[in-house]
């Protein structure tokens, strides 16, 4: 059973020649850190790879030292507790399936560093995902219990309930956080997430159009010049 196929947003960085928007990227982590992370791991991302992103190196260093990590054994053995640092990755909501699973009725929050990629319809989807969720459920759907309506998930029921209302989060570059704000913010920056390569991709891309038209020009006028004698 196919999902309803979400609409085509025209995201930012859709065009062949557009980079993220980073502005969004930053809110979207904020998102993600105080909303996604709450139940969803970013296994693949360390905190490093923020930095020039979202953050800047002294930002991400601090966002890092929110967090404990296990020290490595010291001589008796024993591991301590460490402040994280940017090598670190971003750390998981659980220690293993079974506690994650525990704490969602039995479901597993899938890891997010990859689902933009890993979902038919990519950010559309996730989009369409994070604000598909009717105040009523249209007459006829019905999903079993425990599971919750929404129309653009497989099937129809979801084990993640909505989680995005106006004004869950703060921006701290005062945009205004209501629920398709945040849904495409947080989006935009699981797309990148899968995607880190994305703009260096797209800015390579341009230089070596130049660089081949650029040849593609002299060759001909090299071969012009060589004929001429010729015709
Ligand atoms: C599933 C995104 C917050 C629990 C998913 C999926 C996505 C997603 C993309 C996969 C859907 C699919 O398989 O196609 C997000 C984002 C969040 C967020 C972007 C933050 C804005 C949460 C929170 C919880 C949660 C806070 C727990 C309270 C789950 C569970 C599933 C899931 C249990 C599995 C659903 C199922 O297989 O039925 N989420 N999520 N999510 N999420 Fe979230």
């Amino acid at each position: 059973e196919h999902g309803l196929h979400p609409a085509s947003y025209p995201w930012p960085h859709n065009g062949w020649l557009d980079t993220f928007d980073h502005a969004s990227l930053r809110r979207g982590f904020t998102v993600y850190k105080e909303v996604c992370a709450a139940c969803h791991s970013l296994n693949l991302v360390a905190w490093r790879t923020l930095v020039g992103v979202t953050h800047t190196a002294d930002e991400v260093r601090a966002l890092a030292e929110e967090y404990e990590y296990d020290s490595e054994p010291n001589d008796e053995g024993e591991i301590e507790k460490r402040p994280g640092k940017l090598s670190d990755y971003i750390p998981a909501p659980y220690p293993n399936e079974q506690a994650a699973r525990a704490a969602n009725q039995g479901a597993l929050p899938p890891d997010l560093s990859l689902i933009i990629k890993a979902r038919h319809g990519g950010c559309d989807y996730v989009f369409s995902l994070l604000t598909g969720y009717p105040d009523d459920p249209p007459a006829g759907a019905s999903v079993a219990s425990g599971l919750n309506y929404n129309p653009y998930f497989p099937g129809g029921g979801i084990a993640m309930a909505r989680v995005l209302f106006d004004g869950l989060v703060e921006y701290d570059d005062g945009t205004p956080a209501t629920t398709s704000q945040m849904a495409k913010d947080v989006t935009s920056f699981l797309n990148w997430a899968a995607e880190p390569e994305h703009d260096e991709r797209k800015k390579t891309g341009l230089k070596v159009l130049i660089v081949t038209g650029a040849l593609w020009a002299l060759s001909l006028w090299v071969k012009r010049f060589k004929w001429t004698p010729i015709k």
